[in-house]
C-alpha cells in the first residue's frame, strides 16, 4: 500500500492545462519577456530546461516553445489539420483571416479547429506530464529500501507537520525525528520520503542508513567522523571523491554538489552519545537548498536551528488499529477481529510501541495471548527495555532451532543487510531450510527486508541485534525453565 494509491502523485487534468496552454501559445513571440505563461511548473518543462541550461540556451520561453512544438508534432500524428491550424496561428503568428485563407476554411471553421486543437494539445501535455511523473517517482523509489509497513497508524499529525517542513522553501533545512527504539522513526522517514518524492520538490533523493557505532568518539575523532559521513554521502552523490582523495577535497565536493542541486537526504540512525549534535551542525553547513531528514534516538542538545519532532507511543485507538491490521497481514484471524476491549488489554500490557506490538501479535501464533499478556504484566517496570527483553525472550522460545540458528547469525551481517547468499553462508542452512526460516522470521518482525527492489537483502532491527548480543546465552539457559515464566 505504499504505492501510488496511498501516496497519490499530483498530476494535471487536461482541463486544468487548457487555458494555460492557450496563453502559452499566444505568448510564442515574446521570447524576451521571460515571465508568465511559461508552463514552468511542469516536470516536462523543468527537465527540458535543465538540459537547455547546459547548452546555454536557458531562456524559459525557448523551453516552453520547445514543449509546445513537440506536442504539436505529436498532435500532427493524430490530426495533421489541427496541428496545421496551431502552427499558422501561433508559430507563424498569422491572423484568423489569413489562416482561413491559406487553409481554405471559413473564419468560424478556423476558430472551432483551433479550440479543438488546443484541447487536444492540453490532453497530450497532461498525458506526457503524468507519464513522466510516474516514471520519475518509480525510478527514485527503486533506489529506496522497501517499507517495513503496509499501513501506518497514528502518524497523521507527524506526517502533516513534517511534510510541510520538507516542502516549504524557507522552512528548516535539517529536520530530526526523535524517539525511542521501535517507535516508528524509520517508518515515518520512509513515508515522508515517498510523499516528498511525489511533490517533485527536490531534484535528487538519497537514503543513507548508517551504523551509529561507526561515528562514536571511542572509535573516531570529530574530524574523522565528519569525513566518514562525507564519504558515505559521496558514494551516492559524488562517487568521484568517494575513493582516495584528500579529506578537504571530499568535503568541498560533497558540499558543492549539495549546494548546486537540491537533494533530500535521509540519514537513518544518526545517533552517538558523543557526536550527534556535532554531526548535525555539519549538516547545517551542507544544507540549503538541500535538506536533511535525520532519525535519531538521541536528542541533539543545543541545536536550536534544527527542527526536532519527537515521536511518542500510539494512543489506544491507533494501537487497536495497528493490532488488527498487523494480525490480518500475518494471518492471525482471531486477533484481526479483536474487539476494542481485547485490543485494550494488549495496550494495557504492552503500551503503544509499534515494534513491541508487532512482535507480541506474532507471538500469539504459538501461544495464548492471555498468557503472553500475563507474562508481560509480571515485568513490573515502566522501562521499555525490560518489556522488550521479555518480548524477545518469548519470541526466541517460540521459534524452531533452524530459525534460531539463522537469527543468531544475523548480527554478523552488515547494517545495510545481507544477500541471500550471505545468509546461507553465515547460517550454513540449505535452501529448503533457509526460505521457510526467513519467511517465519519476517512474519515475526525478527527479520526485515532491506536493500532495494533490484538488490534485495535482509537485516535485523537494531533492537533485535542488541538483544541478541546481550541476552542470547542467558535465554539459552532459561530455555529449560520455560514453564516457570508463564506463572
Ligand atoms: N505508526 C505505525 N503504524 C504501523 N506500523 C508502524 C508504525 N510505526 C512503526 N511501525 C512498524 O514498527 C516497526 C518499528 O518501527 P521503526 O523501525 O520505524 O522504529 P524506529 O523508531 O526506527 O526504531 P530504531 O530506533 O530501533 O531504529 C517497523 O516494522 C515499522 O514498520
Ligand atoms: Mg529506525
Amino acid at each position: 500500500m505504499t504505492g501510488d494509491k496511498i501516496f497519490p502523485i499530483k498530476t494535471f487534468a487536461p482541463e486544468e492545462l487548457h487555458d494555460r496552454v492557450h496563453a502559452a501559445l499566444r505568448a510564442w513571440e515574446k521570447v524576451h519577456t521571460d515571465f508568465g505563461d511559461l508552463l514552468d511548473d511542469l516536470l516536462l518543462f523543468r527537465e527540458a530546461y535543465a538540459v537547455n541550461s547546459a547548452d546555454m540556451e536557458a531562456l524559459p520561453r525557448v523551453t516552453t516553445n520547445q514543449l509546445l512544438r513537440d506536442a504539436i508534432d505529436r498532435l500532427a500524428e493524430q490530426s495533421e489539420g489541427h496541428a496545421e491550424v496551431l502552427r499558422h496561428r501561433f508559430v507563424e503568428g498569422h491572423k484568423l483571416r489569413r489562416t482561413a485563407a491559406i487553409m481554405n476554411w471559413t473564419i468560424d471553421q478556423v476558430r472551432k479547429r483551433q479550440r479543438d486543437a488546443i484541447e487536444q494539445l492540453a490532453t497530450i501535455l497532461a498525458y506526457d506530464e503524468s507519464y513522466l511523473r510516474h516514471l520519475r517517482v518509480h525510478e527514485v523509489e527503486s533506489t529506496l529500501p522497501p517499507s517495513t509497513y503496509t499501513d501506518l497508524f497514528g502518524f497523521d499529525e507527524a506526517l502533516g507537520v513534517l511534510l510541510e517542513e520538507l516542502l516549504l522553501q524557507d522552512a528548516s533545512w535539517v529536520i530530526a525525528i526523535m524517539g525511542i527504539g521501535g517507535i516508528g522513526k524509520t517508518a515515518l522517514a520512509d513515508a515522508l520520503m515517498r510523499r516528498t518524492i511525489r511533490h517533485f520538490r527536490f531534484d535528487e533523493y538519497v537514503w543513507l542508513r548508517v551504523d551509529p557505532n561507526d561515528f562514536d568518539q571511542e572509535r573516531v575523532d570529530f574530524e574523522s567522523a565528519i569525513d566518514l559521513l562525507a564519504h558515505r554521502l559521496a558514494e551516492q552523490i559524488a562517487p568521484e571523491v568517494a575513493g582516495n582523495v584528500s579529506m578537504n577535497e571530499r568535503l568541498a565536493r560533497v558540499r558543492q554538489v549539495l549546494k548546486e542541486t537540491p537533494h533530500l537526504i535521509v540519514i537513518d540512525n544518526l545517533e552517538t552519545r558523543s557526536s550527534t549534535a556535532y554531526l548535525m551542525r555539519q549538516l547545517q553547513d551542507w544544507a540549503n537548498p538541500s535538506k536533511f531528514l535525520v532519525t535519531t534516538r538521541i536528542r541533539p542538545i543545543g541545536e536550536a536551528s534544527i527542527f526536532g519532532y519527537t515521536l511518542d507511543e500510539l494512543d489506544a485507538r491507533d494501537t487497536a488499529e495497528l493490532i488488527r491490521h498487523h494480525a490480518l497481514s500475518i494471518g492471525q484471524k482471531d486477533l484481526a477481529q479483536a474487539t476494542d476491549d481485547q485490543a485494550m488489554r494488549i495496550y494495557d500490557a504492552v503500551g503503544g510501541n509499534p515494534l513491541a506490538l508487532k512482535m507480541v501479535i506474532s507471538l500469539a501464533a504459538t501461544m495464548p495471548i492471555s498468557l503472553i499478556l500475563n507474562d508481560l504484566q509480571l515485568v513490573h517496570t515502566p522501562e521499555v527495555e525490560a518489556l522488550y527483553n521479555r518480548i524477545y525472550q518469548r519470541a526466541w522460545m517460540a521459534i524452531t532451532p533452524t530459525q534460531r540458528l539463522l537469527l543468531q547469525s544475523m548480527p554478523l551481517i552488515a547494517e545495510t543487510g545481507g544477500t541471500l547468499t550471505q545468509l546461507k553462508a553465515i547460517s550454513g542452512l540449505a535452501d529448503h531450510e533457509l526460505w521457510p526460516a526467513i519467511n517465519e522470521l519476517v512474519n515475526r518482525s525478527l527479520i526485515e527486508l532491506r536493500g532495494t527492489t533490484w538488490n534485495q537483502s535482509y537485516g535485523i532491527h537494531r533492537l533485535t541485534g542488541s538483544f541478541l548480543q546481550t541476552n542470547i546465552n542467558r535465554w539459552e539457559d532459561d530455555d529449560d525453565e520455560d514453564e516457570d515464566l508463564l506463572v
